[in-house]
């Protein structure tokens, strides 16, 4: 494994305070960086001063959108040590994600020693209050210069760093969905399960067309049906349904969670009944009708744990638990923030310190 080459900045950027940290606006002092060519394979992996990048304006990424990303977060303990959460599964789903977009793989080892060394390099930018972390994004971009359709023969894989607080406006507290019934993100076949640029642009329009009657995201649907529930804009979702806790069952057009998995594994942890299968809009709009609807929320590595108070649909208001925080979305929430920064015991071995 080549060794990690580190240039230091000379200066160190200010830091925000707590209550001005957004989510992903600030960067830190350094980020990684490691070039492909079909020549050397992946090389030159280095750290250096956080700074623009120079691309050529024909680079494959401006015209066809050859690229991927992850979230992750580094969190800080109560006696200063910091912490990462199931890194090894998100260096999993991006070689997955690499392969959608035929972007040869990187070793999994090698990138997360990336993740660790720039942290560690950058642990003074780790916030500390409450709801706070360090959230990572490595991302891969096609740097070729071509305007034929074909995959690029140069890429960077890139990992930078930001302070931040949390995701919605909302904080914790309940947000409101709207189910988009006109729009999809993605179909069986398509690259919905791959964390692509394309899906997030792609869902941009319905987000922005009820952003201002104050939904927070759209709900997205089965792109043929539209029927089945898939998940919403920046995480997975999970319905409590008379008793029963159900997420949709991955099938290709789902992005797999890291969150997801965890809370999976959690709620089972717990006894409670849980599943992954296919749900309708038409079945979660029933229970809420019969009163059985008793909870619904998001979870995602930004987002965390999301309650939502209530959903639209068809012009029909949905309101979950009176709009309030619900038992297990709570539950999940203080549990996972708990094991993510040491303030709770970690059974599942899911955290590694830095
Ligand atoms: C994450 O939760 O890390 C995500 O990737 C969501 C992001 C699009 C904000």
């Amino acid at each position: 494994m080549e060794k990690i080459k580190i240039t230091k900045s000379e200066t160190s950027k200010s830091k925000p305070t707590t209550d001005q940290l957004e989510f992903g606006r600030v960067f830190t002092d350094h980020m990684f960086i490691m070039d492909y060519s079909t020549e050397k394979g992946w090389h030159d992996p280095r750290i250096i001063p956080y700074q623009p990048l120079t691309l050529d304006p024909a680079s494959i990424i401006f015209h066809y959108g050859q690229t991927v990303f992850e979230g992750l977060k580094a969190y800080l303990t109560p006696d200063e040590k910091v912490k990462l959460f199931r890194p090894e599964k998100n260096m999993k789903r991006l070689n997955r994600s690499n392969d959608r977009l035929c972007i040869p793989a990187i070793d999994e080892t090698l990138a997360l020693e990336a993740i660790t060394t720039l942290v560690g390099l950058d642990k003074d930018w780790v916030p500390s209050a409450e709801g706070t972390s360090l959230y990572i994004r490595p991302f891969v971009i096609a740097t070729e210069p071509y305007l034929g359709v074909a995959p690029s023969q140069n890429y960077q894989f890139i990992i930078i760093l930001s302070p931040v607080g949390a995701y919605y406006k909302e904080g914790i507290n309940p947000v409101k969905i709207a189910v988009e019934n006109k729009f999809v993100r993605a179909v069986s076949g398509g690259t919905g399960e791959a964390k692509t640029a394309g899906n997030y642009a792609s869902s941009l329009k319905a987000q922005e067309l009820v952003a201002d009657k104050g939904y927070a995201q759209v709900l997205w649907l089965d792109g043929v049906e539209k029927k089945y529930v898939e998940e919403v804009g920046s995480m997975n979702v999970f319905f409590k349904i008379d008793g029963e806790v159900i997420t949709p069952a991955l099938n290709g057009s789902i992005l797999e969670g890291v969150t997801r998995s965890s809370v999976i594994d959690l709620l089972k942890h717990w006894n409670y009944p849980v599943s992954e299968r296919r749900i309708s809009m038409e079945e979660v709009f029933e229970a809420a009708k019969n009163g059985k609807l008793e909870e619904a929320f998001g979870s995602g590595t930004a987002a965390v744990i999301s309650p939502i108070g209530e959903l639209s649909w068809h012009g029909k208001n949905i309101e979950v638990n009176g709009g309030r925080t619900g038992k297990v979305a709570k539950q999940l929430y203080t549990t996972l923030t708990g094991i993510q920064t040491g303030k709770q015991a970690d059974p599942f071995n899911w955290t590694i310190n830095i």
